[in-house]
């Protein structure tokens, strides 16, 4: 039988950019303990800092308020749920960027989308936002 056994570890985070470098370097520990290759890793610490950045310049209304962070692994993959409970978004408002004509901004969830394998956002006006990505620690998905 295939006994894959899930870990989870959660983080409550200030509303602060401060704290981004700090997610960085978390993450870094848990990928690298997991075995991923530098360049995941990379991907990995470039696709939580937009999310994380998201969630602290959209998403938090109040200062004191902290935004979540589950990290879920496996022996084959690495799944984040970043999530905030802020103002929220209608996800058509989410569009690919244009980038024949690059304005600024715009760019941090097509960026998570081309550095992970699976991403997902749940987002409601009023209700918070969800992103959840998964990168796998091999290349056979
Ligand atoms: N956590 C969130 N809460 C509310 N709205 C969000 C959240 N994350 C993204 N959005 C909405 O989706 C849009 C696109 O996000 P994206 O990260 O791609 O671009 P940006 O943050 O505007 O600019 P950039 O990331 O390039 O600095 C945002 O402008 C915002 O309207
Ligand atoms: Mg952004």
């Amino acid at each position: 039988m295939n006994n894959k056994s899930k870990d989870l570890i959660k983080l409550s985070v200030p509303n602060k950019p401060e704290y981004v470098g700090v997610i960085r370097l978390t993450v870094t520990g848990i990928a690298n303990r997991m075995g991923f290759d530098i360049e995941k890793m990379e991907d990995i610490k470039v696709a939580i800092s937009e999310a994380c950045t998201n969630a602290i310049t959209h998403g938090i209304c109040q200062e004191e308020n902290n935004f979540s962070i589950e990290f879920l692994s496996d022996e084959e993959k690495l799944v984040i749920s970043v999530s905030d409970n802020g103002k929220g978004c209608l996800s058509q408002n989410i569009k690919p960027p244009v980038l024949e004509d690059p304005r600024e901004g715009g760019l941090g969830v097509f960026i998570i989308r081309s550095l992970m394998d699976e991403v997902e956002i749940l987002s409601n006006n009023g209700k918070g936002t969800i992103i959840k990505m998964t990168k796998y620690v091999g290349d056979d998905i």
